[in-house]
């Protein structure tokens, strides 16, 4: 059996351009939507262009033409939608709704992985409002799939190390700071971080994998399930200097909420109940899931020191 092939959709996005990338990379026919809103948008353009001259096929395409997004389906095994769900950009996780239908209407897909990569929204029952709606949004989605009929890969990638190792797991920062440092509550809550770039290996490692076929890939390499103080302890340790801290209750942390508009609030809910509530490892992975870095071995992953080492 050859390889599939893949259609990437929102692929000039943070986490897209990886895997179109990565999808190459490992010798993937790669179709990448190319969409008419991009307009003159230049560094998309731009990007799209540097994706065709690696040897992707650029598929025109538009959630406002349905069938466009037929066609452009049927002519893949796999697709692997990435479309923005961070408020501050834009929010097009239920746009895959006439996704799902188009996938089901082609009726050849063989696996699609919707726009996930977080907190696995099924185990989010418990999650702080309104950062909720992302994780009711993302099941609205997967409701559909399975309805459908779709065979499906889920990929639950915990915390995007740019975000969060970047600053430190402070909410609102996103390089290392060398003076001060705000820790969540004792700071002692585990979380997982992983680099983008993983995040996109991995994927695309599992979407010819029958051990992931209807299943939740956890993404959890062992080295990066850290606390918030083991994160700053490693850059303390990089840059040869420790760092003054200071603490800040849940209490206090939550009531910030009020001074920020509604997309940071969702993004501060989703640092609360990371690093306060731990709902990244509160729980083992059952039967439906797997665990990326143990199903791919061979898969160097990035780990937390590593990708601190570049902000020195
Ligand atoms: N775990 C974490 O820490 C974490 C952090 C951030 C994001 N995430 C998750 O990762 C996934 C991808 O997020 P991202 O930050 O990579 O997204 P992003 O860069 O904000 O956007 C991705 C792409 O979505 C497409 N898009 C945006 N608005 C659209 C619209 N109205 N119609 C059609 N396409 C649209 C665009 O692609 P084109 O222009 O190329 O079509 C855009 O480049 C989301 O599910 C998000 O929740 C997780």
């Amino acid at each position: 059996m050859g390889k599939s092939k893949v259609l990437i959709i929102g692929g000039t996005g943070y986490l897209g351009k990886r895997l179109v990338k990565a999808s190459l990379a490992e010798g993937h026919q790669t179709y990448v939507l190319s969409r008419p809103e991009v307009g003159l948008d230049i560094e998309k353009v731009e990007m799209l262009v540097s994706f065709k001259m690696l040897g992707a096929h650029l598929v025109p395409g538009s959630f406002t033409d349905y069938a466009s997004l037929v066609q452009a389906v049927k002519l893949v095994d796999v697709v692997i939608c990435a479309i923005s769900g961070v408020h501050m950009r834009s929010y097009g996780i239920l746009l895959q709704l006439s996704l799902v239908q188009a996938i089901k209407e082609a009726a050849n897909v063989k696996r699609f992985l919707p726009s996930e990569f977080g907190t696995d929204p099924a185990r989010a029952a418990k999650a702080t409002e309104p950062g909720k709606v992302t994780f009711e949004d993302k099941m609205v989605v997967r409701k559909a799939i399975e309805e459908a009929g779709i065979p499906f890969t889920y990929v639950s990638a915990n915390c995007f190390a740019g975000y969060f190792v970047g600053g430190l797991c402070q909410f609102g920062k996103i390089i290392p700071p060398t003076d001060s440092v705000l820790i969540h509550g004792d700071g002692n809550t585990k979380a997982i971080y992983v680099a983008e770039d993983d995040i996109a290996t991995y994927t695309i490692k599992t979407i010819d994998d029958p051990r992931t076929l209807n299943k939740t890939l956890y993404i959890r390499p062992p080295l990066n399930i850290l606390s918030q103080r083991q994160v700053v302890q490693i850059w303390e340790k990089l840059i040869g200097k420790e760092l003054h801290k200071t603490t800040i209750s849940k209490q206090d942390f939550l009531a910030s909420m009020k001074s920020l508009d509604y997309a940071q609030q969702v993004g501060l809910c989703h640092y609360h109940d990371v690093l306060y509530e731990g709902c990244l490892t509160n729980f083992e992975i059952g039967e439906d899931g797997e665990e990326a870095s143990t199903l791919y071995p061979q898969v160097k992953y990035t780990t937390v020191e590593e990708f601190l080492k570049h902000y020195v």
